[in-house]
């Protein structure tokens, strides 16, 4: 198993380019599953989700062409399994994202449980309830959620939680419905943006992407369309706190600032000093960070995904910082390897106390969770010595050559294989 080894203490300055983003990419590339057309997609990442999710949708018998330049066209023209296996969606809960495609264009679907998962309980209990509204016949068999419908049906559905999935899922069954559905308190994630653009590309009605209403006109048919994957937030936001943290110079490309605004508020706060065009943001900063409070919820509020980089500037800023986590019940994993390099945090339900600290110390530490270890890249980027980590294949899920991006701004990271 690959392991990294960073040298820490190097101040990060330079430019990179932000990939596309995994969370847009993904819910996109199931929208190819409801039409018989071609979709083009542009600015995917390369990335171990990507790939997983590859061999489900070849799996399902989509046709699949990469070219070089990193664009793909996918093509479900005929369904070979309506099936989404276990062994598939166990690796990657984001799977669940074929179910309410399958069912809206092929009237069946069978899809794994995903289980639990590290981070929480995740249930999906939210997906099912929304296509039962939509008129479909849901049961739960040896761990499978088999779902049948003759065609959608168009629903007002509220939904008690925000579920960026969720939303999508349901977004996307819609399209193909009879009538129209309403989809109450729906996810505002810039992904979920992303993602209607796309299928309005394809020839959906969607209104309200972006705002807590979702309103779809079904049509009988969706066709192909080209689309360009939005960036990647949350890679934009773990190198700018990098950036922070290490009192370094940096800018980001091919991104975009108007979705990252609770981000920039905290590192403003924390002393950086921000300027922004639309698509590229510059950070500097002079002085050790100030440490923080942080409070996650659905956006536009502090999003979950950037708690544990937080948490990781906070264990070298001045003062003290109160970290609380609102999504996710088991979000804190990544506390306890930071305790490992030396780090001060105290725990008390689902709030973190990080007593700030001028410096911490090399050591071995172990990758939980995709975010959880890149917050441990972070720390290392600062710890004196060389801090090895081990399971890295999380941070291969989510991060685009993370090493190579590191590296060429100065900072001295060894993928050991
Ligand atoms: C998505 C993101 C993930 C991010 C999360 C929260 C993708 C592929 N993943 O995950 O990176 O951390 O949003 O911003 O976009 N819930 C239920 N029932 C459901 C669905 C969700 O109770 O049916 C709960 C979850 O347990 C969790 C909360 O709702 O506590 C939010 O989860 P959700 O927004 O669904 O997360 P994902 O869409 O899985």
């Amino acid at each position: 198993m690959d392991k990294l080894a960073i040298q820490g203490g190097h101040r990060l300055s330079g430019e990179i380019r932000i990939s596309g983003a995994k969370n847009a990419a993904l819910p996109i590339m199931c929208a190819a599953l409801l039409s018989a057309d071609t979709l083009r997609l542009d600015n995917l990442p390369k990335l171990r989700d990507i790939s997983t999710l590859l061999t489900l949708l070849g799996h399902i018998g989509c046709d699949i062409n990469l070219d070089e330049k990193g664009g793909i066209d996918l093509q479900a023209s005929q369904f070979k399994h309506l099936e989404a296996p276990y062994n598939l969606v166990k690796t990657m809960r984001a799977s669940i994202l074929v179910l309410g495609p399958m069912l809206a264009r092929c009237g069946e679907a069978k899809v794994s449980l995903p289980g639990g998962c590290a981070i929480g309980a995740r249930p999906v209990d939210l997906h099912i309830k929304g296509l039962q509204a939509m008129g479909a016949e849901i049961e739960i068999e040896h761990g499978y959620i088999l779902a049948k419908a003759k065609r959608l049906r168009g629903a007002r559905i509220v939904m008690d939680m925000v579920t960026v999935t969720g939303t999508e899922n349901l977004m996307m069954a819609a399209t193909l419905a009879s009538g129209t559905t309403v989809l109450e308190n729906s996810a505002r994630e810039p992904e979920v943006i992303d993602l209607a653009q796309c299928l309005i590309a394809m020839g959906a009605r969607i209104e309200g992407a972006g705002t807590d209403t979702i309103t779809v006109h079904g049509v009988d048919r969706l066709h192909g369309a080209q689309h360009r994957i939005m960036p990647d937030r949350i890679e934009t936001g773990t190198y700018l706190v990098a950036a922070a943290m290490t009192q370094g110079d940096i800018r980001l490309t091919d991104t975009r600032s108007d979705t990252l605004d609770a981000v920039l508020d905290k590192l403003r706060e924390s002393g950086a000093r921000i300027a922004c065009t639309p698509d590229s943001i510059s950070l500097q900063m002079h002085h050790r960070p100030q440490a923080i409070n942080l409070r996650t919820a659905p956006y536009p509020a502090f999003p979950t995904d950037m708690q544990a980089q937080f948490m990781a500037l906070n264990c070298i800023a001045n003062g003290v910082g109160r970290v609380t986590e609102t999504i996710f019940e088991n979000r804190f994993m990544h506390v306890q390897e930071m305790q490992r390099l030396g780090a001060h945090i105290d725990i008390e339900g689902n709030t973190a106390m990080v007593h700030g600290s001028a410096s911490l110390q090399a050591a071995t530490v172990m990758a939980t969770d995709l975010r959880a270890s890149a917050s441990l890249v972070l720390a290392a980027l600062v710890a004196e010595g060389e801090t090895t980590i081990e399971r890295i294949y999380h941070i291969d899920r989510g991060y685009e050559c993370i090493e190579e991006k590191l590296n060429q701004i100065g900072a001295q990271v060894r993928r050991v294989h």
